[in-house]
């Protein structure tokens, strides 16, 4: 049975695995970075140990510790569940099986988990929702977006996509948005359309390849310059 989710899931990443998806170079970490839809991720966590800045946002910050760790063991059994029976739609090398997987993002959560009352107080991680935001102009250098756009294609529409996006453009000097697929390993029907409609506003958006492939054929990312 395909993937299916009624609501886009909390579920994280790490910071070595957003290197990869997103190219990012030593000299890239040194950029004033905002996280579009981070989530539970270890990024912002990892970034500001190691003393870079980051700031990461998604609704999911209105909720307490407690709140997100309920809402991630919830997402666990959903999303583990589902990728058993999906399995032919990922590359099983890196991440060498399911359970590898579970064990690897529980890992990444609970980096998040930790840092999250602290990294709220130093302002690293702020509640907002796209396609909104309250930064000004040009505030960040780079936007990343992992995850979220395009991903959830059947559930966010071609519009909220195209405001999100441009609304990250509005606020960074160059955006970067991964995977291009849906959950279903599937190339985004929005992609061409939001290229072209950026084309048209001027601002130039090529398909660049990445040196991370989990879902198959999912070794891409948009950049927005
Ligand atoms: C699958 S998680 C990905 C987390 C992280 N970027 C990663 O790759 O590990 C998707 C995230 O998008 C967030 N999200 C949902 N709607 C959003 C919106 N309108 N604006 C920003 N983030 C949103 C969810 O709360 C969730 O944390």
């Amino acid at each position: 049975m395909p993937y299916k989710y009624d609501e886009i899931v909390p579920w994280g990443r790490s910071m070595e695995e957003y290197m990869w998806m997103f190219n990012l170079t030593p000299e890239n970490l040194k950029l004033k970075i905002i996280g579009c839809g981070d989530g539970p991720a270890s990024f912002n966590s990892e970034m500001t140990k190691q003393g870079y800045h980051v700031i990461s946002i998604d609704p999911l910050y209105q909720y307490t510790t407690q709140q997100i760790q309920e809402r991630i063991n919830e997402t666990y059994d959903n999303v583990i569940g589902q990728t058993y029976q999906n399995q032919e739609k990922f590359i099983w090398e890196r991440i060498p099986s399911v359970k590898a997987l579970g064990d690897l993002r529980m890992a990444s959560m609970k980096k998040f988990l930790i840092d999250f009352e602290k990294g709220k107080k130093e302002e690293r991680y702020v509640e907002a929702t796209l396609p909104i935001l309250s930064f000004k102009d040009k505030e960040f250098d780079l936007a990343l977006s992992s995850h979220f756009l395009f991903l959830y294609t059947d559930i966010l529409t071609f519009e909220f996509h195209l405001d999100a996006i441009l609304e990250m453009c509005r606020i960074a000097k160059e955006v970067r948005i991964f995977p291009l697929l849906n959950v279903n390993s599937i190339f985004s029907p929005y992609v061409e359309r939001i290229i072209t409609e950026l084309n048209s506003l001027g601002k130039k958006a090529i398909i660049e390849i990445v040196s991370y492939e989990f879902q198959k054929g999912g070794n891409q990312m948009l950049r927005i310059q």
